[in-house]
């Protein structure tokens, strides 16, 4: 892939997450408020406000970018995370517990991915910010799938693939980056 085209992608990626960022913050801000239990309220918080905070990186590298949020994902975002927070109190306990822990699975590639980009595009300097993202992401999901697990029903349900192990995250990257280097070392 091209350095261009690499830049494109990780912009379209970003612009993506930013606003994916605000849908689960709304979400999670429903979510938590719709629980009973302390402990659960005290991290799905905590879980709103690490969503918050990846979007203020995740603006801060768009603009070093001079990139925009999309408008139109920007709005789509608010309204689904507002729906789906007022979802959260009836819809029961286990379902957004489960919506969650599937939701949560995907942002931990997606900010691998990101971080690729950002290494195929010479943006170095995001890489690690990108990747301790996915770590907390990883942390998410992790977390919402022991709830699900704790409720007789989520047991017998189907849960979404585990990603692997967390310390995966940095040693795919750096075993990826490295054959990538011998490759074009080889082609020289
Ligand atoms: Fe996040
Ligand atoms: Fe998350």
């Amino acid at each position: 892939m091209t350095k261009d085209k690499s830049a494109q992608n990780f912009i379209a990626l970003l612009q993506l997450a930013y606003s994916a960022e605000r849908a689960a913050a709304y979400a999670y801000r429903g979510h938590w408020h719709s629980v009973v239990r302390e402990d659960e309220r005290i991290r799905i918080r905590q879980i709103e406000d690490e969503e918050w905070h990846h979007r203020d990186l995740v603006g801060e590298m768009l603009e070093s970018l001079g990139a925009h949020p999309s408008r139109r994902r920007e709005i789509r975002a608010l309204v689904i995370g507002r729906v789906l927070g007022v979802l959260c109190h009836v819809l029961g306990w286990l379902a957004p517990m489960y919506g969650a822990g599937r939701l949560e699975s995907r942002n931990v590639s997606e900010y691998e991915t990101a971080a690729r980009y950002a290494r195929d595009c010479g943006r170095e300097a995001f890489i690690d910010c990108l990747l301790i993202m996915a770590e907390v992401e990883w942390e998410h999901e992790k977390y919402f799938r022991s709830r699900v697990l704790i409720h007789p029903l989520g047991r017998r349900l189907f849960l979404w693939p585990a990603p692997p192990s967390k310390e995966m995250i940095r040693e795919s990257f750096a075993r990826e980056s490295e054959e990538g280097l011998e490759l074009a070392g080889a082609s020289c």
